[in-house]
């Protein structure tokens, strides 16, 4: 079955020559990979789940890591495809045609565990069970970047988004599964998720990436394994080395 507007909900939002939300890579998700360098180890493995038209997806790569992206759209695992082309890293990004809660979740293998924004696209028992899934696949030197929409956002049913005057975006009709504040870091100190966490925020944002300009409510997360200790200095670095003096 080829891809359609009628069948992919995401269709028109990838179809265009300026595609939805860019190319820039998550915020924590690029400073990570500044500051943790995994070019010398090699091999590294990740996984974009929800991964749209792959602008997380390109930085792993970039940064060196096999990548499986892993959507519902077609349409948007052929913009990843044709991305990767252009910049010479389709050897690094495998696109998988599924859905994140039927994939399989080997243990302790993925370096690197991305959901920017999917958790919040499926319902909340099912996100439960993608997020453990998530944490048991992560290895014991591995990073987990993950981002939801929040209660705070204009598209939210619940208060106070749903109170809020500011613009709802052009594809809010697929969140179903509005994060209440705190969730996911209750999620995230859980010690069967088996995490510490680096750096969590809850924030408004405005959209300028896809149709009008909106606003959205997210939390961000961005954790490692618990007991593995990377240097990282925060986002942005608090108090990294100094280059030395000439
Ligand atoms: C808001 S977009 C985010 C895309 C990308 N992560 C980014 O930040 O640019 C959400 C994506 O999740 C995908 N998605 C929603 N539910 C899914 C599911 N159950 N399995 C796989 N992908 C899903 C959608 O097709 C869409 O591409």
């Amino acid at each position: 079955m080829s891809s359609s507007p009628q069948t992919d909900f995401f269709y028109d939002a990838y179809n265009r020559d300026d595609i939805a939300y860019g190319l820039e890579p998550s915020a924590a998700l690029a400073a990570y990979l500044s500051q943790v360098d995994v070019a010398p180890s090699g091999g590294l493995r990740a996984i974009d789940l929800g991964a749209g038209a792959g602008r997380d997806s390109l930085a792993l790569a970039s940064a060196g890591y096999h990548v499986e992206s892993v959507d519902l759209s077609e349409r948007g695992l052929a913009r990843i495809a044709e991305r990767a082309a252009q910049r010479n890293l389709a050897d690094r990004v495998r696109t998988r045609l599924e859905d994140v809660r039927k994939i399989d979740f080997p243990r302790d293998y993925y370096d690197a565990v991305i959901a920017t924004t999917v958790l919040d696209h499926v319902p909340a028992s099912d996100a439960e069970t993608v997020w453990q899934r998530m944490c048991d696949s992560l290895s014991s030197t591995g990073f987990l970047y993950v981002q939801v929409h929040t209660t705070e956002d204009p598209g939210s049913g619940l208060p106070p988004g749903n109170t809020s005057t500011s613009p709802v975006s052009e594809t809010a009709g697929a969140v179903i599964n509005y994060f209440r504040p705190n969730q996911l870091a209750a999620m995230a100190i859980d010690v069967k998720s088996k995490l510490r966490i680096l750096r969590y925020e809850e924030r408004l944002e405005w959209d300028y990436t896809h149709g009008p300009e909106h606003q959205h409510g997210k939390a961000v997360l961005l954790a490692v394994r618990s007991g593995y200790h990377p240097p990282w200095y925060g986002q942005p670095a608090a108090f990294p080395r100094a280059e030395p003096t000439k």
